[in-house]
C-alpha cells in the first residue's frame, strides 16, 4: 500500500513537471536610455516616478492579450497610463505574434523625448501568471530594456 502511494506521488510530480509551462522573458537594451532620440525615459534616478509605475503596475490584471485586441489605454492612475499600443493583429517576430504593452508618461510630451516608462512585448492568444507580466513591467523600467514575453 505505502509503496502504490509512494509510486503515485513520483508518477504525479513528473507528470506535473512535464506539463509546466515554460515562459521566457528576453530582455532587450534600450539604447540609448533617456534623453533625446529615446525610446523609454530613464526612471532610475527618479523615486517618484518609480513609484507612480510600481503602483500601477501592482493593480494591472491582464494577463492575456487576442492578436485581434484594439488598441488602447487600458489603465490609467494619476500620472501614468498602460497602453496596448500596436494594431489589431499585433506583429511578428521570430515565428510568434506578439502586443506591444508601454508604460506611459500622461502629460505634454516634449518634442523627440520618450514618455514611455517601460515595454513588455507580449506573445498574443497566450496566458502568462501575473506576476510574470507585472515583473516584465518592473525590469522593463528597472534595466531600461523591452522585455519580450512569450512562451
Ligand atoms: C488568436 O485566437 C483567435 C481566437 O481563438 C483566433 O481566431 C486567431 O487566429 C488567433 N491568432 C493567432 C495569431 O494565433
Amino acid at each position: 500500500m505505502h509503496l502504490y502511494s509512494l509510486l503515485c506521488v513520483i508518477i504525479c510530480v513528473f507528470a506535473f513537471e512535464c506539463h509546466a509551462q515554460q515562459f521566457y522573458a528576453r530582455e532587450e537594451p534600450v539604447e540609448p536610455c533617456g534623453g533625446k532620440g529615446s525610446k523609454q525615459v530613464d526612471v532610475r534616478g527618479s523615486r517618484e516616478q518609480r513609484r507612480a509605475a510600481e503602483t500601477i503596475i501592482a493593480s494591472f490584471k491582464r494577463d492575456s492579450f487576442a492578436c485581434s485586441e484594439k488598441p488602447g489605454t487600458i489603465i490609467t492612475q494619476d500620472s501614468v497610463r498602460i497602453d496596448l499600443q500596436d494594431a489589431v493583429g499585433g506583429f511578428e517576430r521570430n515565428g510568434k505574434r506578439w502586443r506591444n504593452l508601454q508604460l506611459q508618461q500622461n502629460g505634454p510630451r516634449r518634442p523627440g523625448y520618450p514618455s514611455t516608462i517601460a515595454t513588455v512585448l507580449i506573445e498574443c492568444n497566450k496566458t502568462f501568471p501575473i506576476r510574470l507580466v507585472r515583473k516584465a513591467f518592473v525590469d522593463s523600467m528597472a534595466k531600461c530594456a523591452m522585455i519580450w514575453l512569450s512562451q
